[in-house]
């Protein structure tokens, strides 16, 4: 089969069209036929060698990890999906990755996929959107009415965050570049913080929550715009627990777990047409098309998701 592999850590260079044997599955995994993958900020990460003490992978390593197609396969042991069914999942971090034709899932990380969501509007959830719905509801208990900041609404978990906050009938609050304005207001921010020309720490105050995906000094100075009692998740870095306690507030790193019923949720809130995913850029399953896609990703500034349509 065709897949985009690195056999070195280093910048985009390395990675590399190839032609590998279709993965073996286990009895409590499908094979899953690839229609389309998104891009992570974690896939680069992963090519930079950054996660190698933390995710260590043999190489070859094929990259990705978001995928949405066709069962092709099923073991003896699974009894949710069959031949033929539409699924999407977050597989495991494995080696063996979605920029390819086939990809082994475990049953428990799929979900299936109803007719109406297209693969690649699927192939664009699962990571981003597994990451917002526990942040702001495995951590963040997110209730009606609350307030929420959510850093950077125009990026891939940002985008979900936004819609999946409104949805629970919180109040949203969001930083993006002018650019982006109309985009997060689409999604349903009630109030707009331009990064660039406002101080969110100054401007916002009492929150409940604040979901951050920058770290660094964004993290730090987020805990200023909670109530005491607030809550922060950040999935970009680990916040101060001294700073957190002086405060009264409760914060944590949050690392996303793959889990198929929450992308049932998702997936059946898509089809109600009340999320939908926001789709910056698409590339060919090439080795061109995943380096300028992982050029895109490694500026920080890409649109929405970025999807890898592999097979029409
Ligand atoms: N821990 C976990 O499990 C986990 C899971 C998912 C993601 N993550 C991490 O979370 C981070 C975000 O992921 P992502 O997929 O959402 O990234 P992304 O899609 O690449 O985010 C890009 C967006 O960030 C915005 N942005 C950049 N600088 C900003 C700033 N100073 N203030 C507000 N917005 C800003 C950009 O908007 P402009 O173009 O307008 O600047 C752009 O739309 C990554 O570091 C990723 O590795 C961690």
């Amino acid at each position: 089969m065709k897949a985009i592999i690195i056999e070195e850590y280093g910048d985009a260079s390395v990675l590399k069209e190839a032609d590998v044997d279709v993965p073996k599955i286990k009895a409590d995994q499908v094979l899953l036929e690839v229609y389309a993958t998104s891009v992570n900020p974690i896939d680069w990460k992963i090519r930079e060698g950054y996660l190698k003490d933390g995710i260590s992978l043999d190489f070859p390593i094929i990259l990705g990890w978001d995928a949405a197609g066709i069962v092709k396969e099923v073991g003896n042991k699974v009894t949710s999906v069959k031949p033929g069914d539409r699924i999407f999942t977050r597989p495991a971090t494995t080696s063996q990755g979605t920029y390819a034709e086939y990809v082994p899932v475990d049953e428990s990380r799929l979900a299936k996929l109803p007719d109406s969501i297209s693969f690649t509007e699927a192939a664009a959830v699962p990571l981003a959107g597994l990451t917002a719905w526990q942040c702001l509801f495995d951590f963040g208990k997110l209730q009606k009415d609350q307030k929420v900041l959510i850093h950077a609404g125009s990026g891939g978990v940002g985008s979900f965050t936004i819609q999946f906050a409104k949805h629970a009938g919180a109040y949203v609050a969001t930083t993006a570049s002018e650019k982006n304005k109309a985009l997060v207001h689409d999604l349903g921010a009630d109030q707009f913080i331009n990064y660039n020309e406002e101080d969110f720490e100054k401007v916002l105050s009492n929150y409940d929550l604040v979901v951050d995906t920058l770290g660094g000094d964004i993290l730090d100075k987020s805990m200023n715009v909670l109530r005491s009692g607030g809550k922060l998740v950040s999935v970009s870095g680990q916040p101060d627990q001294e700073k957190a306690k002086q405060k009264d507030i409760e914060a944590d790193f949050l690392w996303l777990r793959e889990n198929g019923k929450q992308l049932a949720e998702i997936a059946s809130l898509m089809e109600s047409g009340k999320v939908k995913s926001v789709i910056g850029s698409y590339y060919p399953l090439t080795a061109e098309g995943l380096k300028e896609a992982h050029q895109l990703s490694e500026t920080g500034h890409s649109k929405g998701k970025i999807v890898i349509e592999v097979k029409k």
